[in-house]
C-alpha cells in the first residue's frame, strides 16, 4: 500500500485479472477485423467545444460528466466521454471520406472518462470497443453492425442479453413529433428539473424511471405514429436483414439513449445480470453529426460496447473464458553457471517463438518451483552442475510430471515438438 489509490470512480487493472479484460476486448474487437473496419486511434482528449456540439448541451454526459481543464496555453480540453464524436473528427481531419470509397468503416478501443456518481458496472474511467461507419446512408450497414456486436458477444458465450430497437426519426419527423410530446408533457405535474427538460431534450423525459412520473407517461405520443415514410421503410428493412440474419430483437419505442446526435436506428444492449447498469453497448445512426461540428453531410452509424460491463456479465452468467497460459517454459537453474546457460536458453526460446520465463532474483529450489508452478507453463527446465557436466537438462511436463534428460542443444527444438 502507498500513499495513494486509485481515484474514486476508477479502478486497476492487474494480473491475472487483467487477462480477461484483454481477451474481452479482443473478443469484441474480433468481428470488426473481420468485416472490414480500419482500426483508428485518436487522442484521449479534445477541443470541449467538439463534444458540446456534436453530444449536446442538453445531454448529462455534456452539461454534468465532462472533465474539462484549461491549459497552460489557454486551450478548453475535456477528456473524451465517448468516441464517436473524435473519430468522425480524425476521419474528416484526414480526409478518409474523401480518399476512397463510401463508407468508410473504423473500429477503436480505448479509456473514457465520465464524472458519474460511481456504482457498480459505473465507472469514471471505463473502456469501450466501438465502430463508427461513416458516409453512407444504408440500412445493411445498420443490420451489420448489430449482427457484429451480437456475435461478438455470443462468441465470448453470453446467452442473457437482448437487443432493444428503436428509430428516433429524421430531420422531417422527429421535430414534429418533439413538439407534440412537449405539449403532452406541459401538462404534467413534473418538477422543476424536469420542466426545463422539456423544453431542452423532451425525448429524455421519457427515459426517466421514477414511478411517479412513468405513471403520468401513460398516453404519451409515441414516436413510431410520426415517424414520415422514408424513415419508417429504413426502419422496417433494418428490422428485415436482422430477422433474415437469425438476430432476436425487441422493439422498444421508449429508447432514447443519451446523446444528442442519433437519428433513426437506434439500439441497445442489454443484459439481464447486470442490475441498474443494464447496458453492455449501444449505439445508432447519426446523420447530422458531420455537419454539426462543420463537415460535409455524411450520414453514419455506429456503436460502442462497454469493456468493463460485458466483463461484468461474464462473471453474472458465470462464465470462465479460456486463457491460455501466456508461458510454455520456465527455467529454474540451480547455481550461478546454470543461470548463465538457462538464461540464455531462455533468450533461445522466446526468440524461437516459444513463450518462456525464468526464475530471476536467484531464489532456492522451492520459491523458483513455486513460481513455475503459478506461471502455468506447461514444462520446466530445471539445471544443475551435474547436469551441466553431462551437457543435459531436466525437462519436466507440469501435466503428466514425467521428466526426462535432454541435450542442451536439443532443447529448442524438443520443446517446439512437444508443444505442437
Ligand atoms: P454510450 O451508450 O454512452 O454510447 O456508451 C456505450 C457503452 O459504454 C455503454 O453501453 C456501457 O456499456 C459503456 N459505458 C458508458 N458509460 C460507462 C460508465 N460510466 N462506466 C462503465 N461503462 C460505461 C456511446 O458512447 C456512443 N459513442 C456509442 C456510439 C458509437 N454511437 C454511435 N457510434
Amino acid at each position: 500500500m502507498s500513499t495513494f489509490k486509485a481515484p474514486k470512480g476508477t479502478y486497476d487493472l492487474t494480473p491475472p485479472d487483467s487477462a480477461k479484460y484483454l481477451a474481452v476486448r479482443e473478443a469484441l474487437s474480433a468481428p470488426l477485423k473481420n468485416s472490414g473496419y480500419g482500426y483508428i486511434e485518436t487522442p484521449g482528449f479534445e477541443d470541449v467545444a467538439l463534444f458540446s456540439r456534436g453530444v449536446g448541451e442538453s445531454t448529462d454526459i455534456v452539461s454534468k460528466e465532462m472533465y474539462t481543464l484549461t491549459t497552460k496555453g489557454g486551450s478548453e480540453l475535456a477528456l473524451r466521454p465517448e468516441g464517436t464524436a473524435s473519430v468522425l473528427r480524425a476521419a474528416l481531419e484526414a480526409n478518409l471520406h474523401k480518399l476512397g470509397n463510401l463508407p468508410v468503416k473504423l473500429w477503436y478501443s480505448g479509456s473514457y472518462y465520465r464524472y458519474e456518481r460511481p456504482q457498480k458496472g459505473r465507472y469514471r474511467h471505463f473502456s469501450q470497443v466501438g465502430a463508427e461507419a461513416i458516409g453512407a446512408e444504408d440500412p445493411a450497414l445498420d443490420a451489420e453492425l448489430i449482427i457484429l456486436a451480437d456475435q461478438a458477444y455470443r462468441t465470448l458465450g453470453l446467452q442473457n442479453f437482448r437487443i432493444l430497437l428503436n428509430s428516433l426519426g429524421d430531420k422531417e419527423c422527429r421535430p414534429v413529433y418533439r413538439d407534440a410530446l412537449q405539449e403532452f408533457l406541459r401538462e404534467l405535474d413534473l418538477d422543476e428539473d424536469t420542466r426545463r427538460r422539456i423544453d431542452l431534450n423532451p425525448l429524455r423525459v421519457l427515459d426517466d424511471k421514477r414511478p411517479e412520473v412513468q405513471k403520468q407517461l401513460v398516453g404519451a405520443p409515441v414516436l413510431r405514429d410520426y415517424l414520415c415514410d422514408a424513415c419508417k421503410a429504413y426502419h422496417e428493412e433494418v428490422r428485415d436483414l436482422l430477422t433474415a440474419a437469425g438476430v432476436v430483437y425487441e422493439d422498444d419505442e421508449k429508447l432514447v439513449r443519451g446523446l444528442d446526435y442519433y437519428t433513426r436506428t437506434t439500439f441497445e444492449f442489454v443484459h439481464d445480470g447486470l442490475g441498474s447498469q443494464s447496458a453492455v453497448g449501444g449505439g445508432g445512426r447519426y446523420d447530422g453529426l458531420s455537419e454539426m461540428i462543420g463537415g460535409p453531410a455524411l450520414p453514419s452509424v455506429g456503436w460502442a460496447l462497454g469493456v468493463d460491463r460485458t466483463v461484468l456479465a461474464l462473471e453474472a452468467e458465470g462464465i470462465e473464458l479460456e486463457l491460455p497460459s501466456s508461458t510454455s517454459v520456465f527455467a529454474v537453474p540451480l547455481g550461478e553457471e546454470a543461470r548463465r546457460v538457462l538464461f540464455a536458453k531462455v533468450t533461445e526460446l522466446r526468440r524461437a517463438g516459444v513463450a518462456a520465463d525464468f526464475a530471476f532474483g536467484g531464489r532456492g529450489l522451492k520459491g523458483a518451483m513455486k513460481s513455475a508452478n503459478r506461471s502455468g507453463a506447461r514444462f520446466t527446465v530445471v539445471a544443475g552442475e551435474r547436469d551441466l557436466a553431462d551437457g543435459v537438462v531436466q525437462l519436466k511436463d507440469m501435466e503428466s510430471g514425467e521428466q526426462q534428460a535432454v541435450a542442451l542443444d536439443a532443447l529448442v527444438a524438443e520443446v517446439q515438438q512437444k508443444l505442437a
